[in-house]
């Protein structure tokens, strides 16, 4: 990207792979923009990643809070006037047996209260922040728009017996994940007479909180394709699903 200064807001960027982003988006010289719910959370993240010598600042963000999203972007405006990049990082997922029987699970026994609360992040919140902030990207002179996706929204990917995933079901969590596919294709197409690319990445299975301790990438790895999609050149795809280069079957 030509000019000056880059500017990129990553939600749920105060840890896991959102902050690992924000910290290999900052080492190329990008301002980088903390979005998180709990504000102590982004501002520690933020003085974290200023000791190490980023221009990192943190703004409120609540995906599901739509009274966070105007304040949050008018931020961005009085600050930068645009915003370049977009992160739509921030996600949940949940256990089959959470507390309160309201777990993810096999589409027989999936609870509703599941399906609502991760769509009601990983879907529902993702386009209501794209839309906030979407009027600022439109500033940009090249904006960049990654959605976190997953492996486990390929629809294709469960219908092969080879795949890894073949045969994993939680329901709430993966058609969460398909929807934001969907989504992605979506919005590419509707921006795609403009300099924006909106592309849907998988980030590898990643040791974080939602990862857990045995998945087999580091967090240095699992922020890769997420940067990779971020700072895209201008002959790159838009619309596409991909992890660390590969493109990935719906
Ligand atoms: N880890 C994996 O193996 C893996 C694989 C495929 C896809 N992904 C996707 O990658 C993304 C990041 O995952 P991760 O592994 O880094 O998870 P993580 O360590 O659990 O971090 C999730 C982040 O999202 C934030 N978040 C959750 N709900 C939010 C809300 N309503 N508003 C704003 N922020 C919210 C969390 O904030 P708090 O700290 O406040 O909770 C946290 O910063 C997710 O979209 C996930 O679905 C992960």
């Amino acid at each position: 990207m030509a000019q000056a200064q880059t500017v990129a807001l990553i939600t749920g960027g105060n840890k896991g792979i959102g902050l690992e982003t924000a910290r290999q988006l900052a080492a190329k010289g990008i301002t980088v923009i903390i979005g998180a719910r709990d504000k102590a959370k982004g501002d520690a993240a933020a003085a974290e990643l200023r000791k190490a010598g980023a221009d990192a600042h943190s703004v409120v963000l609540d995906v599901t809070d739509a009274a966070t999203h105007a304040p949050a972007a008018r931020f961005v405006e009085q600050q930068w006037g645009r915003l370049d990049v977009l992160v739509n990082n921030a996600g949940i997922s949940r256990g089959r047996s959470h507390a309160g029987g309201d777990g993810d699970g096999a589409p027989s026994t999936v609870s509703q209260q599941a399906l609502r609360e991760i769509f009601d992040t990983n879907f529902f919140g993702l386009i209501a922040v794209t839309q906030a902030f979407l009027p600022l990207v439109r500033k940009s002179p090249a904006g960049r728009i990654v959605n976190l996706s997953s492996i486990l929204g390929s629809m294709s990917a469960h219908q092969d017996p080879s795949s890894p995933i073949y045969g994993y079901l939680m329901t709430a969590y993966n058609a969460s994940k398909a929807a934001v596919n969907m989504f992605t294709v979506q919005l590419a197409h509707e921006l795609r007479e403009t300099p924006i690319k909106v592309n849907a990445v998988h980030p590898g299975w990643v040791k974080t909180d939602m990862g857990g301790p045995e998945a087999p990438m580091d967090l240095t790895d699992g922020a890769k394709t997420s940067v990779a999609m971020a700072t895209l050149s201008a002959d790159g795809p838009t619309g596409g699903y991909f992890h660390m280069g590969q493109t990935l079957g719906w």
